[in-house]
């Protein structure tokens, strides 16, 4: 099965991402954690895409589709989920094409909402393990020991595009290029909404209820 996470910055797209691949065969394709991957290991490719990265502006559509390919490529047989891409009408419709030359398609989009509000609160006070990438908020969704990761024992960092100025042009890139992907994959009967106020619990029990239905 392939299912796409749309929503904006901040909105719970990695938290919900991380339950489904803890508790199913789910393998987590973000473009987000595959660029930061590059820019860490100070790849020529991390390094181009970096400045980019950290403004909060989208990178080079065509760079991402690539990598996704190079993904899609050694793991599509497995279920997977595409968090954060696509994020324009134009990668998407790449994306679509590319699909369909290897005989996959989507079976679902969650459309993620939250007030730009709330998203500015949720990513002042993000921290993300160094490690594993496990995902953590000060207030709603705290460390049991503070600045160390539950999991696996890793530092958890700020990420370098929470910045309130970065975060403020991500949300106009995503209001400008990503919003209207909810119309282009309407067409398609592919939405299902999902009200990301609610609480973590809440939210992840939609979602599994929703990819139970679909496995049937
Ligand atoms: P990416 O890494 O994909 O970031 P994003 O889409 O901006 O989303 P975030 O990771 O910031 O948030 P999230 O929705 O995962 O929220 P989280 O679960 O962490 O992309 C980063 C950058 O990479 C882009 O700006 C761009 O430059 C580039 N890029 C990526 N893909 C690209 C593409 N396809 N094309 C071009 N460029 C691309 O949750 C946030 C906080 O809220 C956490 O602290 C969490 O604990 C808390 N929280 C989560 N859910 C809840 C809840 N229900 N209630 C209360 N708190 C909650």
């Amino acid at each position: 099965m392939y299912v796409l996470f749309l929503g904006p910055p901040g909105c719970g797209k990695g938290t919900q991402a991380q339950y489904l691949t803890e508790a199913t065969d789910f393998l987590q394709l973000s473009t987000g954690d595959l660029i930061r991957a590059e820019i860490k290991a100070k790849t020529e490719l991390g390094k181009q895409l970096e400045s980019l990265y950290s403004s909060g502006k989208l990178v080079d559509g065509g760079l991402v589709l690539k990598m996704v390919q190079k993904v899609v490529a050694s793991e599509g047989a497995k279920s997977i989920l595409f968090d954060g891409f696509p994020r324009t009408v134009s990668q998407a419709t790449a994306f679509g094409e590319f699909l369909q030359s290897v005989n996959k398609k989507l079976d679902c989009v969650f459309s993620f909402s939250l007030a730009d509000s709330e998203i500015l609160d949720r990513i002042s006070g993000r921290m993300t393990c160094a490690d594993c990438k496990a995902v953590y908020h000060a207030k709603t969704n705290p460390p049991k020991n503070e600045g160390i990761c539950d999991k696996c024992g890793g530092e958890l960092v700020k990420r370098t595009d929470d910045s309130r100025e970065s975060v403020k042009l991500r949300l106009e890139e995503y209001h400008r290029e990503t919003e209207p992907l909810k119309e282009f994959y309407k067409k398609e009967n592919l939405v299902y909404e999902i009200d990301a106020s609610q609480p973590i619990e809440m939210v992840r029990k939609q979602i599994f209820n929703k990819i139970e239905a679909i496995s049937k």
